[in-house]
């Protein structure tokens, strides 16, 4: 657990593999720290925290995994509602059932069982919402009609993107590294391209969708959109890449904001009890005000977005009294939420 000062700390419960329990721990607190700023700039009540099960060697024996997913779930319970699990990489909705056993201190569970199921339909509202705010910023006009928009990465969150655009009227070039995808964009009468293409394409928007670290020195320069918003987590190599991006003239909505649709509706779970999907969605399009005012916000303190973001999460996290440092500038990814 990284803060408990907004609200019980929520972070997912990560199986992964590691080298060695201290780089499992050393994970542990980085994504935990990094669910801390992601909800407080969304001012939800919530802290960070995060759960790592730690994998040694080839595969685990079902019945081992059931077991070691019911021990985590005494541990969980055991902090009495302080720290909140939900699925995350290496976890699915079936092990949060398992966990669910033992404490009630899990959320994400299916619909059918009570909770707000999958998260990433809201993630992917969220970032069309980002993407209609940027362009507001960027066009002088939210509307999506007709905007080219190059999105990396169609999986659970990018395919709902991309339909959400090509709803609204976008013109769509797509890519993904796995071939299956190309179905989605013929479906959605998108242009398929290379990943290389999708990142160069003289476009209005370019959505990364995959893994992070796409925007470095190399890509930056080649990079002939005018906007920059994805669900992607941890998208610059590094944080001075913002600075780079705002000298290019390029308008990028941070990650950790625009992607927090998933946890959004997993803190209307967590608050309400009783789960509303429109009230969920009411409170995932609230992330288009967080983000206008992390513009206005970068415009009047003369900083890159990121700052800006950075600023509200420490002003947001001192107004509940936890204090953090200035230097503590993390955009690690949060994993799936
Ligand atoms: N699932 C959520 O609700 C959620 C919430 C917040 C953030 N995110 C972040 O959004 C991103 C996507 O999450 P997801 O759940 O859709 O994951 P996913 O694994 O379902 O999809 C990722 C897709 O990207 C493709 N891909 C991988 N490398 C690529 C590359 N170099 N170029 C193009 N495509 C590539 C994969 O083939 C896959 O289709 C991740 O960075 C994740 O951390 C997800």
């Amino acid at each position: 657990m990284h803060s408990t000062a907004r609200g019980p700390a929520l972070g997912g419960c990560r199986l992964w593999h590691y080298d060695d329990a201290r780089a499992a721990m050393r994970d542990a607190l980085r994504l935990s720290r990094a669910m801390t700023y992601k909800s407080a700039v969304a001012g939800l009540p919530l802290g960070g925290g995060k759960g790592v099960i730690m994998l040694r060697g080839g595969a685990i024996d079902p019945e081992v995994r059931r077991t070691a997913l019911e021990d985590f779930g005494d541990t969980v319970d055991r902090l009495g509602g302080d720290y909140v699990t939900a699925e995350d990489v290496g976890t699915s909705a079936a092990d949060m059932e398992v966990i669910a056993e033992r404490t009630p201190h899990v959320k994400g569970l299916s619909r059918e069982h009570g909770g707000s199921g999958d998260p990433s339909p809201y993630t992917a509202l969220g970032v069309v919402t980002a993407i209609e705010v940027a362009c507001e910023r960027a066009f002088g006009s939210p509307s999506l009609e007709g905007r080219s928009v190059a999105l990396a990465g169609l999986g659970h969150v990018g395919a709902h993107i991309a339909q959400r655009l090509a709803d609204a009227g976008a013109e769509l070039l797509v890519a993904d590294v796995d071939e299956r995808a190309r179905e989605v964009a013929e479906r959605l009468g998108a242009r398929w391209v290379s990943p290389q293409e999708a990142l160069t394409a003289p476009v209005d928007v370019y959505a990364p969708c995959a893994l992070g670290g796409v925007l470095d020195d190399e890509t930056v320069p080649a990079l002939r959109c005018r906007v920059v918003a994805g669900a992607a987590n941890n998208q610059l190599a590094e944080d001075r890449i913002a600075d780079l991006l705002n000298a290019r003239g390029i308008l990028w909505a941070p990650d950790f904001v625009a992607n927090a649709g998933g946890i959004v509706n997993i803190s209307v779970e967590l608050a309400d009890g009783d789960y509303d999907a429109e009230r969920a969605e009411r409170r995932v399009r609230g992330i288009g005000d967080t983000l206008r005012r992390v513009f206005d916000d970068a415009a009047s303190m003369n900083a890159t977005p990121l700052t800006a973001a950075m600023e509200l999460a420490r002003r947001n996290l001192a107004e509940a009294g936890e204090a953090m440092p200035a230097s503590e500038t993390d955009t690690e990814p949060a994993g799936r939420l």
